[in-house]
């Protein structure tokens, strides 16, 4: 096959297209019609009251449907059905970006804040340095859809042919709406379904393994993959057991359904929720809400007993990556990459290349540029390998993490696409993508004025209309 990428993408379309003729007859059998006739009227109730005069009626039916439309969501595209039985799909990552805020704070910046020294955290964390979103117009969404559009554009994939957007993220905007909802309406992905999914670092690798799962049932043809954080909002930036570790940014990669062997071979996912305490959020949950008290106490910043987490991380990094590589019918020497969850390189060295005995050259490391970023590192740390020429079509790899929970993922992948630098996009390929997010920003804001203006209607137009005056006999 000359371009796996390409093939990937028609196969998509292609599945996409079989999909749309598949849903006709559906609706059909759902009208009760035969496709060409309309259904017959059904006959007037004997006794009822005389309805309005058919041309009022209609006219204001036609107005309720027109203002109902403005708000209704957009009908959803066709879905591809259900794989023939022997027909397999698979679910390759075809498109990846990253996005981290412009700001950056070294270690020699922390040493004017708390009590640390850059030594102790190259020596104790691997990490020199870690970007914060200091602008408060950057958040875990903006970063998030930023990093979207950059994996949309290595596929050349429309936003409007996403259906699932996965966010996986440890500082949400907030409890609800969901930061994935949020990123679907930044990037315009108008037939999109979005959620946040919450399993703390090890997020990213949780909704790789539902994403595959969801195309490997036929249930979607094209997944955004977020992982994002700005950690900085929540950390304890006097506390320097925490505040020297995490970092804000964001990466995501578009999964597609493929007729091409490999992607995501296969997942290992698990939870251990007797050490929840050992990192945790306290407060702005049901069990402790927000007040002047859990404010004044400091509860709604990270709290973490570092070395319980550490000797966690380091048992079932390497646990995780033996099983799932035995999964995908690989052994350890299979593996040409391993992109582990970017907490502290000792967690790393620990696990993958002393206990696994790896060669330090297969596992990619870059927790010294980020810290840690949460649901983010293994997506941005997968950018930058294969920005690097880390990966390259038939690499297997590995992802695995770890996080609050105590939770722990892995998945083993057959790369299949290639890397290598797209041409620059034309002139009228940037147009086209500009006036495509920004019609995107339009529609948004027409959404919220017109939700605004039925506000402030003296009268619910949703409501059933009520029924018309009875007329007495013979007026
Ligand atoms: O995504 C999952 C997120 N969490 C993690 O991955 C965290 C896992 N744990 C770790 O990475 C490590 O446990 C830490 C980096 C957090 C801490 O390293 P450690 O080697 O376990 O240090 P420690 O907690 O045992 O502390 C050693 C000493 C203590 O001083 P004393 O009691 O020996 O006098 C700490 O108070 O280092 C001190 N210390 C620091 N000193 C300078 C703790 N933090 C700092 C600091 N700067 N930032």
């Amino acid at each position: 096959m000359d371009n796996p990428q390409l093939h990937v993408m028609q196969q998509a379309d292609a599945s996409r297209t079989d999909g749309s003729r598949a849903e006709a007859p559906r609706a059909d059998a759902h009208s009760g019609g035969n496709g060409h006739n309309p259904p017959p009227a059904p006959s007037p109730t004997p006794g009822a009251l005389p309805s309005a005069p058919p041309s009022v009626s209609a006219a204001v039916e036609r107005a309720r449907n027109f203002g109902n439309s403005l708000l209704r969501p957009p009908q959803p595209m066709p879905r591809l059905p259900l794989a023939a039985a022997g027909e397999r799909r698979y679910a390759q990552i075809v498109g990846w970006g990253m996005q981290v805020p412009d700001k950056v704070i070294t270690n020699q910046d922390l040493e004017q804040i708390v009590d640390t020294t850059d030594d102790w955290i190259r020596d104790r964390t691997g990490i020199e340095e870690r970007h914060v979103a200091a602008d408060p117009r950057e958040t875990s969404a903006t970063l998030g859809a930023a990093a979207a559009r950059k994996a949309l554009e290595v596929a050349d994939v429309h936003p409007s042919r996403v259906n699932v957007i996965m966010c996986a993220t440890s500082s949400p905007e907030h409890t609800f709406p969901s930061t994935g909802s949020i990123i679907q309406d930044l990037i315009g992905a108008d037939n999109a379904g979005a959620f946040d999914l919450s399993a703390a670092c090890s997020g990213f690798v949780y909704a790789l393994s539902l994403a595959r799962g969801m195309i490997l049932a036929g249930d979607a043809e094209y997944i955004l993959v977020v992982g994002t954080e700005t950690l900085s909002r929540i950390v304890d930036w006097t506390d320097r057991g925490t505040c020297v570790l995490f970092g804000d940014g964001a990466g995501a990669v578009l999964v597609a359904a493929s007729d091409v062997p490999g992607g995501v071979l296969a997942v290992e996912l698990g939870s251990d929720g007797s050490g929840g305490n050992t990192l945790i959020l306290p407060a702005g949950g049901s069990a402790m809400p927000a007040s002047l008290e859990t404010v004044s106490g400091g509860n709604h910043y990270i709290k973490m007993d570092g070395k319980a987490v550490f000797r966690f991380a380091t048992k079932v990094m390497a646990e995780a990556t033996q099983k799932v590589v035995a999964r995908a019918g690989l052994t350890l020497d299979d593996v040409d990459l391993v992109v582990p969850h970017q907490a502290n390189r000792r967690i790393i060295e620990n696990s993958v290349l002393r206990q696994l005995k790896i060669p330090a050259e297969k596992c990619f490391i870059n927790v010294q540029k980020y810290g840690n970023t949460s649901t983010a590192s293994i997506p941005i740390a997968l950018c930058e390998a294969i920005e690097e020429g880390k990966v390259k079509p038939g690499d297997k790899l590995v992802f695995v993490g770890f996080g609050a929970g105590l939770t722990w993922a892995a998945c083993a992948l057959e790369w299949s696409v290639p890397v290598g630098k797209r041409p620059e996009d034309n002139w009228w390929q940037q147009t086209r993508r500009q006036a495509t997010y920004q019609a995107a920003a339009y529609r948004s804001m027409w959404k919220k004025a017109v939700r605004r203006v039925y506000d402030m209607l003296p009268t619910d137009p949703e409501a059933s209309p009520a029924p018309p005056p009875s007329r007495e006999p013979g007026k």
